[in-house]
């Protein structure tokens, strides 16, 4: 929890576009310093000249969250040129929605999982030292999804899925394991935001060769241009971390697919009582 976030600096993992944008201009709005990170130099220049024009401070540094040494790299010149680190979002993510989970080539799942999950992992060795360095308040926030929470059958979701109920689970072992430190966490759980999401193959990193979006997955994205603004998502991260929020939920309709879930899991308890008692 940081309750004033002016003055404060933040780092964002895929502030090329869509949330991570969105947050960088929410932080900008609240005072604070940033680091926008993007694996897309050209995109990072877009968003550094909207928040400077807010009247930010800021630096781009361009970062494959999927590659530890990258990102280990622009840890260290961002607290070289930018000093106390306070907040890290991690937030850089790809799509790989429409594809059964039997399809997934090995490059997909390798490139799936390293940003989606190894990204995480990454962010959180290379920053959370910085974060603990200068003994303030600091706070972490990962972006998972709705789809951390429930598996949505209808769009194929499995790989995304698995990947953002790990960035979930990691977020809730952070939680504990920092509880009662001077660094907060939370994990953000957005349903649909108006962004380039369906277009993750233009983020693709050059060592996993030449990739395509698969038209299944762009037929998805007239589902979420109605969806939140990106900035809508930034306001409601930063209220978030001042205020300490683990779970960040956005779209309060979501409660009812997530509640289905849970309703299924406390079916299977109750299976389970019923042959224990049967077989002691
Ligand atoms: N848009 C939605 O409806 C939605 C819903 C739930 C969760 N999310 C999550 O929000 C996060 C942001 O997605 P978005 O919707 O803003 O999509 P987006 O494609 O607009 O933004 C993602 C950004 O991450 C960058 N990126 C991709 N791979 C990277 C890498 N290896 N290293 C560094 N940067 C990389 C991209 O270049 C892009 O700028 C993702 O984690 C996504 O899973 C999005």
């Amino acid at each position: 929890m940081i309750p004033n976030l002016r003055g404060h600096t933040a780092v964002i993992t895929g502030a090329g576009s869509g949330i991570g944008q969105g947050v960088a201009l929410a932080f900008a709005a609240e005072g604070m310093t940033l680091a926008l990170c993007d694996i897309r130099a050209e995109a990072l220049e877009e968003t550094l000249a909207l928040v400077t024009a807010r009247g930010a401070q800021a630096i781009a540094v361009p970062m494959d969250v999927s590659d530890p040494a990258s990102v280990a790299q622009a840890a260290a010149r961002i607290s070289a040129e930018l000093g106390d680190i306070h907040v890290l979002c991690n937030n850089a993510g790809i799509a790989m929605h429409g594809v059964p989970v039997a399809e997934v080539t090995e490059e997909n799942w390798d490139w799936v999982i390293g940003v989606n999950v190894r990204g995480v992992i990454n962010g959180v060795h290379a920053f959370l030292p910085l974060l603990q360095l200068h003994g303030g308040p600091a706070h972490i926030v990962n972006t998972a999804s709705i789809g951390g929470f429930q598996v949505n059958a209808g769009f194929r979701t499995g790989p995304y899925s698995m990947t953002k109920y790990a960035v979930v689970a990691l977020s809730e072992a952070l939680e504990q394991e920092l509880a009662g430190t001077s660094v907060g966490v939370s994990v953000l759980a957005p349903a649909a935001v108006a962004t380039g999401i369906f277009r993750s193959a233009r983020a693709r990193p050059e060592r996993l060769g030449p990739g395509q979006d698969n038209p299944t997955q762009l037929a998805l994205e007239e589902l979420i241009t109605d969806g939140w603004a990106p900035e809508r998502v930034g306001r409601r991260v930063a209220h978030a971390i001042r205020t300490g929020e683990f779970y960040v939920f956005t779209h309060v309709a979501m409660q009812i697919p997530v509640e289905q879930r849970h309703a299924r899991i406390q079916q299977g308890f109750a299976r389970a009582a019923l042959w224990s008692a049967a077989n002691p």
